[in-house]
């Protein structure tokens, strides 16, 4: 009876929280859904017999972590091969029919979301994780708990590891951006990047609330039968997947016609808008295990499947007008208003037009209707123009010959490929982006300086330089727009405690151009004082790792303009830090590159590095011949290989500790 009770409570709760969290459509109250959420909490507690790590209660309620462990695979987690047409594909199927005659293939959408891999002992979910490099990924258990459709319990006591891919709906991706858009918060680009942050929130709570969901496609390790059986093909994996619970991809083909294969493509292509997920792309793989097995793995993919990648969305849409927006160096960019148009799941309504000359490349003319892509799926960019659709009411866009934000003329500079600068110092909107910049997170790092206070600041003649930011007093923005007493307060305090943020920052935040966070890293580890920097001659900066002579001179040019010494002089009289933070740097490791495989026995990947850089090394993502070592650990995968195959140096991590001088 008492079970009974349970059982159905925890029923009603998913159901409701699906209906909640996924489809947005609840048919009952927040607070009948926590009375609900209490009453089996309670019955779970006063019956701990009934117990099951299955429940509503269990999956949410995780405390929130400071980091996430690591986890190593015990079977590597692969990649697949990508092939972008159908040419590719067929002779990537002609070479493996060479190998395995008539090969079977099983056909599948593939799902833009993030992989991951789920292990059970005796039937128990113990450990998710994602899958990082492939060999080392974190320990994101708590957060895969609130996904409702990953079981917690098999219907058998086996133990084994399944691989999937965690995604955000599109419908949950949609009303959470409403909702972001709603609150002033800036929107998540895709359903992909909005699951994988969602993934990664150490707090589970957070995860709870994004409806994610997820399809597994495969057994990693461990047999799914009780007698010690493997599956024998894709299809019958798949069966029993979802026999034990888990959620597996409809639209599946199985065939050995390639013909039927790319029909099939097409088929998933053309039904992918109504898809309720994002895919962006078809897998295409061997169906028996053995044919696979015939045919055999590359370094960090198998050889037996690859991945069609559908080319990115396009769509056609008018251009209704041009906005100029000045940047923080001057420089007029011109920026596309289009017609909304929905575009690999965001509605898109701006894009960069860059220059005039990618302008006048393309024949764009204001009114034209245009065909809009997103480049890398996140950024709108502008493809082509269409003049044959044009009526004969498009105009020529020509660049303002004064400044959109002061008026000032503007000055067509010959060095720069069609660079349009306001050459103006006291530009508004230059100020206004130096400022943004000075106030970023890389830089000095203000928080509750948005660019709409920046600019209600600059309007009310409050600030003229990133300097006037120190002489600020509450009273002074509490009666600004949107601020209030408190607000105001915090805001003050932010920008008195970024005061220490060291030089390192500061340098980066003086907006020198070509000196990024890396450079102002660099320049601080050698000159250690803001004066120092400014009185550095080409021939002292070109000394340093790295530093060409364009980025030489221009530091030089900087801090020879009267303004921007009057600038430094006035952020040091208001007690601005200008003296180095970090430990100065060794240069026992300047000219060395390292690459790191593998888990080290005590340190982490970061740790690694940052140890390697603070001695001057460099840390590069993958071996080549240029490589001086390779920092090699437990399970190092095909960069281990590929060291051993170009004489590349291979040290562990004591060697790297002897060689610090530790
Ligand atoms: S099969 C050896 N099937 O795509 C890899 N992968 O680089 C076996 N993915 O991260 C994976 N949908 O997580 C497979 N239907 C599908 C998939 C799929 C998405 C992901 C996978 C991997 C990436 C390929």
């Amino acid at each position: 009876m008492i079970k009974e009770k349970i059982e159905k409570l925890r029923r009603e709760l998913t159901h409701h929280a699906k209906l909640y969290y996924v489809y947005d459509s609840p048919v009952i109250s927040d607070y009948e859904y926590d009375m609900m959420f209490a009453e089996l909490k309670r019955l779970e507690e006063e019956n701990p017999e009934f117990f099951s790590p299955d429940s509503p209660t269990q999956r949410v309620g995780g405390k929130p972590l400071d980091k996430f462990g690591k986890v190593t695979h015990t079977a590597r987690m692969d990649s697949l091969s990508d092939v972008f047409s159908y040419d590719e594909l067929r002779t990537f199927i002609e070479g493996a029919q060479k190998t395995v005659p008539g090969i079977t293939w099983s056909v599948e959408p593939k799902i833009d979301g993030l992989s991951v891999s789920l292990r059970y002992e005796n039937g128990v979910f113990v450990q998710g994780a994602t899958r990082g490099d492939g060999v080392t990924g974190e320990d994101v258990t708590q957060n895969l708990r609130t996904v409702f459709s990953i079981p917690m319990t098999l219907p058998e006591p086996l133990d084994l590891t399944v691989r999937g891919e965690v995604y955000m709906p599109r419908a949950v991706f949609e009303r959470i951006n409403a909702k972001r858009e709603a609150d002033g918060k800036a929107l998540m680009a895709n359903p992909r990047n909005a699951a994988a942050g969602s993934l990664r929130q150490l707090d589970p709570a957070i995860t709870a609330s994004r409806g994610l969901d997820i399809f597994v496609f495969n057994f990693q390790e461990g047999s799914p039968y009780g007698d010690g059986r493997a599956p024998e093909s894709h299809t019958e994996t798949l069966d029993r997947l979802s026999d034990l619970g888990f959620s597996v991809v409809s639209m599946r083909l199985k065939t050995n016609d390639t013909a039927k294969v790319i029909e099939h493509i097409k088929k998933i292509g053309a039904a992918r808008d109504n898809l309720p997920y994002d895919i962006d792309g078809v897998v295409v793989k061997a169906d028996l295990i053995s044919d696979r097995r015939t045919i055999g793995e590359g370094t960090s993919t198998p050889k037996w499947a690859a991945a069609y990648k559908f080319p990115p969305e396009e769509k056609q849409t008018r251009l209704e007008s041009i906005t100029i927006n000045v940047g923080r160096t001057g420089v007029l960019t011109p920026t596309a208003n289009l017609a909304p148009v929905r575009l690999a799941g965001t509605t898109v309504s701006r894009a960069t037009l860059h220059n005039l000359d990618f302008i006048r490349q393309r024949g764009i003319m204001l009114g034209d209707l245009v065909t809009v892509r997103k480049a890398g799926d996140i950024i709108p960019e502008v493809v082509c123009a269409h003049p044959e659709k044009r009526d004969g009411s498009e105009t020529e866009f020509r660049m303002p010959d004064r400044c959109p934000s002061c008026n000032e003329p503007v000055y067509y500079d010959p060095d720069e490929a069609a660079a349009v600068r306001c050459t103006n110092l006291s530009c508004p909107a230059q100020l206004s982006r130096g400022i943004e910049h000075f106030v970023s997170k890389g830089a000095m790092n203000i928080d509750g300086l948005g660019p709409q206070i920046i600019d209600l600041l600059i309007e009310n003649d409050l600030i003229k330089s990133s300097a006037d930011l120190y002489s600020l007093r509450a009273e002074d923005v509490q009666n600004l727009e949107r601020m209030g007493e408190k607000s105001a307060q915090n805001l003050i305090s932010a920008i008195e405690s970024s005061k220490s943020a060291g030089l390192e920052r500061l340098l980066c935040a003086l907006g020198i151009p070509n000196v990024g966070e890396v450079a102002a890293e660099a320049l601080a580890a050698k000159f250690r004082t803001l004066d120092a920097c400014m009185s550095a001659t080409e021939d002292d900066l070109v000394a340093i790792n790295d530093f060409g002579e364009i980025t030489a001179r221009s530091i030089v040019t900087f801090f020879s303009r009267e303004s921007n010494i009057e600038l430094c002089n006035r952020l040091k009289a208001a007690g601005v830090m200008t003296e180095a933070v970090k430990e100065a740097a060794s240069d026992k490791f300047a000219g060395l590159t390292f690459v790191l495989t593998g888990t080290l026995p005590s340190l982490s990947r970061d740790e690694a590095s940052e140890m390697i850089k603070a001695q001057g090394g460099k840390v590069a993502g993958s071996v080549s011949k240029k490589t001086s070592y390779v920092v090699a650990g437990e399970a190092a995968g095909s960069k281990l290989t590929k060291a051993q195959q170009l004489g590349v140096k291979i040290i562990d991590e004591n060697e790297l500790r002897r060689m610090i001088g530790e």
